[in-house]
């Protein structure tokens, strides 16, 4: 299913706390994440990434659509020791909104 980055943009309320995108978007808790559908994961500039994120960033884990659908229904399923306190979408239309307004920004 094609997701909706209008109804994304809501759903992304439940990432603020922790991420920003978009112009001048900083790193907070987590990284920031534009430019991040597709791109190789821990590249963020002056982020402290867990190590365990590192490791799976260095054998070749990349934020497609499945993997990260998968990070953002259970990130411990994706990072098993990875440092994202959060407790997961439930909704598949969550997660694929979510996802269409992170491909919004490059
Ligand atoms: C990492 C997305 C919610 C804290 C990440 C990464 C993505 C992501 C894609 C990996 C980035 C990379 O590889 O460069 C999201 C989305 C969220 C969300 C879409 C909401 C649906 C949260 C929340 C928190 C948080 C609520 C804080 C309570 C972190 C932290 C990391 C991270 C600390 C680094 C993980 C590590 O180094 O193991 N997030 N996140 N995230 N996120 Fe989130």
């Amino acid at each position: 299913a094609e997701g909706d980055a209008a109804k994304g943009e809501k759903v992304f309320k439940k990432c603020k706390a922790c991420h920003a995108v978009g112009e001048g978007a900083k790193n907070k808790v987590g990284p920031m994440l534009n430019g991040i559908m597709d791109a190789q994961a821990g590249q963020v500039e002056g982020f402290k990434y867990s190590d365990n994120l590192l490791e799976l960033a260095e054998g070749g884990l990349t934020w497609d659509d499945a993997t990260m659908a998968a990070y953002l229904t259970k990130p411990k399923d994706v990072v098993p020791k990875g440092k994202m306190s959060f407790a997961g979408l439930r909704k598949d239309a969550d997660i694929v909104n979510v996802i269409a307004y992170l491909r919004t920004f490059e």
